[in-house]
């Protein structure tokens, strides 16, 4: 067994808020093997984004711990962070907005070499050599290099951001929405060059995505998230085939199957939205949960392994629960 790449335990971000603390994530944990790809899923404001900018330590955590690569890198000083940038990146949603406009692609991609300082401005040679081999790894032609973003489709913006966030040869890339602002037939062509430098460059994955459909080829594991809480991980296959979390079901049933003898059953979702501020202890899904109980109101619900590598956090699964339930898969 390899040594995990990145562990993440008990991780938590709060928001001071004028109502209170808004609790993004709570109480995250998982381990990351190098070379895989976990990913994360659940509807918008759950706390996606918040996780894997507090992993890379964009936004600090309010607790919990990070460890890369045999490291806590929640105690790096500044100039320790410099360092980690080179081998933990991000690539964004909206390449148009992240993106600066006033930038050619060569100077997007650029930029983080002259950061950290790999090249010097004066070393024009062996910079444009370095963005140029970038850029074909990527497959952006070379007559694109003193292009502007707003010149490009998305495909190829996108493709700038994960030219940008590879340019340093980093190990460990959390990808936020990439694909989720493209054209359908783009997404498929920008999830395979993901796929692909995964393979070429040994890469390590934490793939952010609402969309359930979007991460089932790409992971190894799939986390759900619920309004900051870890509500179900396994497998991705196993996600697919024997979803046990209530939430993790409606997600699936939201899934359009292309198949017209079918007849899909959707769970509808009723009741409100808990509020991530100042929650209340329990299952934060509660209010919406089709099978609610008393018992799940009472206290934050760990997560419990259900089957090999299948973990839940539910009441229906408790010590008793989870005999029960296993035998279904
Ligand atoms: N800087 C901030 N200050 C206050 N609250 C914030 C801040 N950033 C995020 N939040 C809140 O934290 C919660 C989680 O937000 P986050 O952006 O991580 O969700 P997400 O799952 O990425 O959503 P989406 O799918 O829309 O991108 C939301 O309630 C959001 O309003
Ligand atoms: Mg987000």
């Amino acid at each position: 067994m390899s040594e995990p790449l990145i562990r993440v335990s008990g991780l938590k971000k709060y928001f001071n808020t004028p109502s209170g603390f808004l609790h993004a994530v709570e109480d995250v944990s998982f381990s990351l093997d190098p070379q895989k790809t976990l990913g994360v899923v659940g509807e918008s404001g759950c706390g996606k984004s918040t996780l894997g900018r507090a992993i890379l330590r964009l936004q600090e955590p309010t607790a919990g711990e990070v460890w890369f690569e045999g490291e806590n890198i929640l105690s790096y000083d500044a100039a320790r962070l410099k360092q980690l940038r080179c081998r933990m990146q991000i690539i964004f949603q909206d390449p148009f907005a992240s993106l600066n406009p006033r930038m050619s692609v060569f100077e997007t991609i650029a930029e983080p070499l002259l950061i950290q300082g790999v090249f010097s401005k004066k070393d024009r040679t062996g910079l444009t050599r370095a963005v140029r081999e970038m850029m074909d790894q990527v497959g952006l032609a070379e007559r694109l290099i003193n292009s502007y973003p707003h010149e490009l489709d998305g495909g190829r913006r996108q493709r700038i951001g994960v030219a940008r966030a590879l340019v340093l040869n980093p190990r460990f890339l959390v990808c936020d929405e990439p694909v989720s602002a493209l054209d359908v037939s783009i997404q498929a062509q920008i999830l395979n060059l993901m796929q692909e430098l995964q393979q070429q460059l040994g890469l390590t994955y934490l793939f952010i995505t609402h969309d359930l459909s979007v991460v089932k080829h790409i992971s190894d594991d799939i986390m759900v998230m619920y309004l900051g809480q870890v509500v179900e991980k396994a497998p991705a296959e196993r996600i697919f085939e024997n979803p046990l979390h209530p939430y993790t079901q409606a997600l699936l049933s939201a899934i359009p199957i292309p198949d017209p003898d079918y007849k899909q059953e959707r769970v509808l979702l009723k009741g409100e939205v808990t509020s991530p501020i100042n929650p209340e202890p329990g299952c934060r899904f509660a209010k919406r949960c089709p099978q609610v109980t008393t018992a799940c109101l009472k206290a934050n619900l760990p997560l419990i392994e259900v089957e090999d590598n299948h973990y839940v956090a539910c009441t229906l699964f408790g010590s008793a629960g989870a005999q029960h339930h296993a035998v279904r898969g």
